[in-house]
């Protein structure tokens, strides 16, 4: 029997913009297929390709290798006028999708009322606000889970009066909570064209061409979107997206079975992140987090937003590796903490005298509980290889790699595709 390809996950294992279009652009080569399995636009994978720089929001990152096949997968969602969007401005610079991108009939359609619905669950919510990216992603998943949802496959039958359907049932919810005040007319008018764009693409069975395609012994990579602790389950309730990004979703949102995973892949950033609300113990609300934003140009892909940041947190990196049987690690942006006298690590949450090494069910009021390690005067960005790491960064993977129990094995210390060491 001719031997079996593997799914190889890719996933952000803290709360997302880790820098995976970076690395699934460096990762590409070696698969045949690159696919999405959860979230949709509310994602912002940078990838800066031949000088240029895209941010590809529902398209894999593998795109820009023209042998590889790319798949949006049944986990994701789909909102049409963007995808028109994002598509368009990759068709203009050259690259050819109709023949290298499948979508998955059975992701779902954001609707424009779904989007409306985000902004008017959100304004509900007065002073406990999820701060969501306002794409539709939560509305979406609810009709989803529902069963109310409308498919891409819906598209190629009765498409109008399905829309029109839900679209009304929007509409009531909306009245019911005294959301009038908006007007969709040219938004819908740009998601119906996004509609029609979208049919002359291929929308197919995706799970059973990948299924298909690993009996072939071809290997897939799967991209992930966001990251664990905004994992509808694991992450930090209700301050969480509506998917399920972890390794259980690459088998749900590609529908492949637990055997077929391969490695999977953690990143995470040399220091912690966050955007939007909801707890976050190693913030730091100090010239330190202005200065990490300041030189790891931390801000939204999507929303322009500033991302909160603070030190790396190994209580929720640890969890995160036990959540989805983490195999290798893969560190970014470790550049950033160049020139720092010392560097901190939240080992521990605290809270009322308690001191928590295990996740706990709330993060909210919990304290970080800090080491203290020696940092580095050295520009990490202009290595090319470990040998001239200095003795104090060497000793930062060290102690991580213990404390994490798990190996790191690729380090980024720059934005550049050739800026990515592999030990
Ligand atoms: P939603 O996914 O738009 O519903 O937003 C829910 C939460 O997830 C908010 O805190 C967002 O800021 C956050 N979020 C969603 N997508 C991303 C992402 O790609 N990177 C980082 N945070 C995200």
């Amino acid at each position: 029997m001719k031997q079996q390809g593997k799914v190889d996950a890719l996933l952000g294992i803290v709360f997302g913009d880790e820098g995976k279009g970076k690395v699934v652009d460096v990762f590409t080569p070696r698969y045949d297929i690159v696919a999405r399995f959860a979230g949709g636009p509310n994602a912002g994978h940078t990838i800066i390709f031949e000088g240029k720089k895209f941010v590809l929001r529902s398209i894999p990152s593998g795109i820009f290798d023209p042998g590889k096949l790319n798949i949006i997968g049944n986990g994701c969602v789909i909102a049409p006028d963007l995808f028109m969007a994002e598509a368009m401005e990759l068709e203009s610079a050259g690259y050819e999708l109709r023949n290298r991108l499948h979508i998955s009939k059975r992701a779902h359609l954001i609707l424009p009322t779904h989007r409306v619905l985000d902004r008017a669950y959100e304004a509900a919510k007065g002073k406990n606000k999820v701060g969501t990216t306002g794409k539709g992603i939560g509305p979406t998943y609810s009709d989803k889970a529902s069963r109310t949802g409308l498919r891409v496959g819906d598209i190629l039958e009765d498409f109008p009066t399905k829309y029109a359907a839900l679209k009304a049932r929007h509409e009531q919810i909306l009245r019911d909570l005294h959301y009038t005040d908006y007007d969709i007319t040219e938004e819908e008018q740009r998601w119906l064209q996004g509609v029609e764009y979208m049919r002359q693409f291929q929308l197919t069975d995706t799970e059973i061409e990948i299924n298909k395609a690993l009996q072939e012994g071809k290997n897939v990579l799967a991209e992930g979107a966001q990251g664990t602790m905004l994992d509808i389950d694991h992450g930090t309730y209700p301050f969480v997206s509506s998917s399920s990004t972890t390794t259980g979703g690459v088998c749900t949102g590609l529908g492949v079975g637990p055997n077929k995973i391969g490695e999977v892949y953690g990143i995470f950033k040399a220091y912690s992140t966050r955007v939007g609300s909801g707890p976050f113990p190693v913030e730091l609300f100090d010239e330190t987090g202005d200065r990490i934003r300041e030189i790891g140009h931390e801000y939204g892909a999507v929303t322009g937003r500033n991302r909160r940041c603070g030190w790396v947190d190994l209580v929720a990196l640890r969890y995160a590796i036990m959540i989805n049987g983490v195999t290798q690690l893969i560190m970014m942006k470790s550049d950033v903490l160049d020139g720092f006298e010392t560097i901190r690590a939240c080992v521990a949450y605290e809270r009322d005298g308690q001191v928590m090494h295990d996740m706990p069910f709330e993060t909210e009021g919990c304290k970080a509980v800090y080491r203290d390690l020696p940092g580095w005067k050295e520009d990490l960005s202009s290595m090319t290889s470990e040998e001239q790491f200095p003795q104090a960064f060497r000793d930062y993977i060290h102690f991580l790699e213990e404390e994490l129990q798990t190996p790191i094995t690729i380090l980024s210390v720059g934005p550049d595709r050739a800026q990515t060491i592999v030990r």
